[in-house]
């Protein structure tokens, strides 16, 4: 086989053979096909697509290109979770304790923040001490003792992925539907995942800016997991505005724990129910979505969600007594409200500039090598529909440095409007796909 047959192939709208797949990603994972060559076979596929049978074949390449975990020791169904990014998402800070008190073992990896969208391992460093490396042995005992463990991405999983979407990056072939599609999903596969379930997000804070793309990148990954035998679920979220009030890495735990107490964000607390409902039905603890509900309020209402948060911040070698005094996360020194200028109604709360703010702050790193602040970020005090006053706080920042605040401030002018009548209600979730 000769890598420039295959990228002619492509070009001309031929379909791969599952064989010629795996000699591609093999090859290029082992350094016998050069970037030059893998890169003109992603522009191909970027103008020619993939069919639904490629991008499974991509996708099981690609998850069996490195080291692989086997979850098979664990009792259960194991239901993953992945989230397409967005600003002030902190959904798997929730969900992750939430559905485990529920009875379905998590055993997560996950990722560091990059750009406006955080990561829920930066969020978790949080608390102070909070172990994120574990060895293998340790991250299956915790699970199997405790039903959940939160780890940093670790070992050599899907070096294929890793190869190829470093090298789309600068080709210009990172939109390509089914590439986005066969990379998220290699990595969840190599994660062990038996189910999986998918938070895409749509909007100006998402990477995917409109409901069609977004149904597509949903649809096609999906369908991978109905080739591939894990049964997959995508929910299509909003992201125009934050999720919930708090961006910013312990802003964001605070919340994350107030939602696990019952006393969370409206919007956060219905995406959190329909996602870890939808874990529930997957993992096969419940027949329908509403009992999976019904069983994560009661777990909710009786503390016991909490407290498997605590439990899991201890395993961790984490301070758990943050959990119930939040006062002991790290706190900024300065806070400066933003407010209104005309009294209204909010129309807009725009995500991407709430994001590149709280980056300017320092709650998020441009760059993979980059520190960032825990303690800082912004709180909305109002959503999108709310009514406001003249001089009314809309959001307040929290910042360590005067000069980044200052910079935040800017990033934020234009970022609230303000209408004379109340727009139309948002949407929180767009669509199901199943
Ligand atoms: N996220 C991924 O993990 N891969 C992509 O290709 C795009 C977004």
């Amino acid at each position: 086989m000769r890598m420039v047959d295959l990228i002619a192939k492509k070009r001309d709208g031929g379909e791969l053979s599952t064989a010629e797949i795996q000699f591609l990603v093999n090859g290029y994972t082992d350094g016998s096909i050069p970037d030059y060559q893998m890169s003109a076979w992603a522009m191909a596929v970027f103008f020619r697509g993939m069919t639904a049978r490629e991008t499974a074949d991509l996708t099981m390449a690609m998850a069996g290109s490195g080291e692989q975990l086997d979850l098979s020791g664990l009792p259960g169904v194991k239901v993953d979770k992945h989230s397409t990014g967005g600003v002030g998402d902190k959904t798997t800070l929730v969900v992750a304790p939430l559905v485990a008190a529920a009875g379905i073992p998590v055993a997560k990896m996950s990722g560091r923040g990059l750009g406006y969208s955080g990561g829920t391992i930066d969020k978790l460093e949080s608390f102070q001490g909070f172990q994120v490396e574990r060895s293998r042995e340790q991250f299956m005992q915790q699970v199997r003792e405790l039903g959940v463990a939160v780890i940093g991405q670790s070992g050599n999983l899907t070096p294929a992925d890793k190869k190829l979407y470093a090298l789309r990056d600068v080709t210009a072939t990172v939109e390509a539907i089914p590439l986005i599609a066969s990379s998220i999903m290699s990595k969840k596969i190599a994660a062990g995942a038996d189910a999986i379930l998918l938070d895409v997000k749509v909007g100006k804070g998402a990477f995917m800016k409109n409901l069609e793309e977004a149904e597509r990148l949903a649809r096609a990954m999906v369908d991978i997991g109905k080739q591939v035998g894990r049964k997959t679920v995508a929910v299509i979220s909003d992201m125009n505005q934050p999720l919930g009030f708090a961006v910013g890495n312990s802003l964001e735990v605070q919340e994350a724990i107030h939602t696990l107490a019952g006393k969370g964000p409206a919007d956060l607390t219905r995406l959190v129910l329909e996602i870890g409902a939808r874990m529930l039905v997957l993992g096969e603890l419940v027949p329908d979505v509403e009992a999976g509900r019904a069983r994560l309020e009661e777990l909710i209402a009786s503390g016991k969600a909490v407290d498997k948060l605590a439990a899991m911040v201890e395993a961790q070698g984490g301070d758990r007594q943050a959990v119930y005094d939040p006062g002991r996360l790290p706190q900024a020194r300065l806070s400066h409200p933003l407010t209104a200028s005309t009294a209204g109604f909010l129309s807009e709360i725009d995500a991407e500039a709430v994001g590149r703010a709280s980056v300017v702050l320092g709650a998020g790193r441009m760059t993979k090598e980059m520190p960032i602040d825990l303690a800082v970020g912004i709180v909305l005090h109002k959503k999108q529909g709310d009514a406001v006053q003249a001089g009314e706080t809309v959001a307040t920042l929290y910042a360590n440095q005067e000069a980044a605040l200052q910079a935040a401030l800017q990033e934020l002018e234009g970022a609230f409007s303000v209408a004379s009548h109340q727009p139309e209600p948002t949407t929180l979730i767009y669509r199901i796909v199943e």
